[in-house]
């Protein structure tokens, strides 16, 4: 059989058998609509009350009335960035993001700009961290919220999200951030961190696809982006709730948050162990991102002289599953925007390849896709008008 090796999980990852235990029966046995007033409805509620909970535990909130299920990450970026100001517009029409935001930020601000108000994407240093004289520099009187990434998913840098918080709260802003590729990863308490607004994703980590969640602390004016059903999401998230996916996400971050430090010992160890391979057999390339400040699921690499998307295919040809940036935009050519705000040159910035790891992942699996990687650069160079040694 064809040998099969998924490097790619900061795409999406597979379901645990634990979360499809949880979920299977929400399809066929206790498949109730929340919003029904009779048994099945009363057992669907009890079933998304138990996963709010969970969320809840998961990410320390202090009320599971806190928990708004989404449909997934880039709802929760969405929702966030423009319910806020939509609900804050009075006090001002100024936020403040960087320009290493996922796309379900960086559009959602597109599109607010098109409704008059005024965005500050922050510069990020060479290793992807948000400068912290520019944030100070950016805050106006009118600025009503900061979102900042805590980890990023193409370089794995994590931010420094409790100073970020703490800057925000000093000057009267509220904070969001995008923690999808943080859950599991890193330890997100969002009292301790003093956030006011988090989206989560659970296809991340080990839950189905389509779901996800925003934190929204008590007290936080928002405005719901979606209409209809006024009971659902005590009103703000309208759509007849997806139990069976919601249960899921439930199960998956309780695992993955109870799991965290072991599945970061793992990580670290095959990352570096991969890294030291790399290093053994090939020749001319660059490793972006912070050098320890960052999730131990990415490393992303620039392989010079020689296209990301070449040696995406030739890997793929040989069983092994990367990706050259985030996976809504591998299919543009356009090179990363985050590698681009770190300051990587365009052509470094086309060489790059983003290895995202899981705990599945043997010391023989690493070998044969650093042996892979040998081969595939070595036949690339070889064909390249560029020097690989010249850059
Ligand atoms: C940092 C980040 N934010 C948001 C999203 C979007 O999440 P979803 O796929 O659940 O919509 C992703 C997915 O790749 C992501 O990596």
């Amino acid at each position: 059989m064809e040998r099969k090796i998924y490097l790619d999980n900061a795409s999406t990852t597979y379901v645990s058998n634990e979360v499809m235990a949880e979920m299977l029966p929400c399809f066929n046995t206790l498949y109730g609509n929340a919003g029904s007033l009779h048994s099945f409805g009363r057992d669907a509620v009890a079933i998304l009350d138990r996963a709010r909970d969970r969320v809840k535990n998961a990410i320390n909130a202090n009320k599971a009335n806190e928990i708004y299920f989404t449909s997934g990450g880039t709802e929760a970026d969405n929702w966030a960035i423009i319910g806020v100001a939509h609900a804050n517009a009075n006090k001002g029409k100024h936020i403040i993001t960087s320009a290493i935001e996922h796309h379900a930020v960086l559009h959602a601000c597109e599109q607010l700009e098109k409704e008059g108000f005024e965005i500050t994407y922050l510069p990020v240093d060479q290793y992807g961290l948000v400068k912290m004289p520019e944030l100070l520099h950016a805050i106006r009187k009118d600025t009503i919220l900061i979102s900042v990434m805590t980890v990023n998913n193409e370089v794995g840098t994590i931010q420094n999200i409790k100073t970020i918080a703490k800057i925000a709260h000093d000057y009267g802003i509220l904070f969001h951030t995008d923690a999808v590729q943080a859950i599991g990863h890193v330890k997100m308490d969002v009292q301790d961190m003093e956030i006011d607004l988090m989206s989560m994703s659970a296809h991340k980590i080990h839950g189905p696809k389509g779901v996800g969640a925003l934190y929204v602390k008590n007290g936080i004016r928002i405005d719901p982006i979606t209409y209809g059903g006024t009971s659902q999401e005590r009103g703000k998230r309208s759509g007849t709730e997806n139990i069976p996916a919601i249960a899921g996400f439930g199960k998956a971050i309780e695992i993955a948050t109870k799991n965290y430090i072991i599945t970061n010992k793992k990580l670290h160890s095959i990352r570096d162990y991969f890294l030291e391979k790399l290093k053994e057999k090939v020749e001319y390339f660059q490793v972006n991102g912070h050098p320890h400040q960052k999730s131990n699921a990415i490393l992303n690499v620039s392989f010079y002289g020689i296209e990301g998307e070449s040696i995406l295919m030739l890997l793929d040809l040989a069983g092994i599953c990367v990706s050259t940036a985030s996976a809504c935009t591998s299919k543009s050519l356009l090179p990363s925007h985050v590698l681009k705000a770190m300051g990587v040159p365009d052509d470094i910035a086309q060489g790059s390849i983003r290895f995202s790891f899981g705990t599945n992942i043997s010391k023989s699996d690493v070998d044969y896709v650093t042996d892979e990687i040998q081969k595939v650069v070595a036949k690339l160079r070889a064909i390249s008008p560029i020097q690989a040694g010249r850059i």
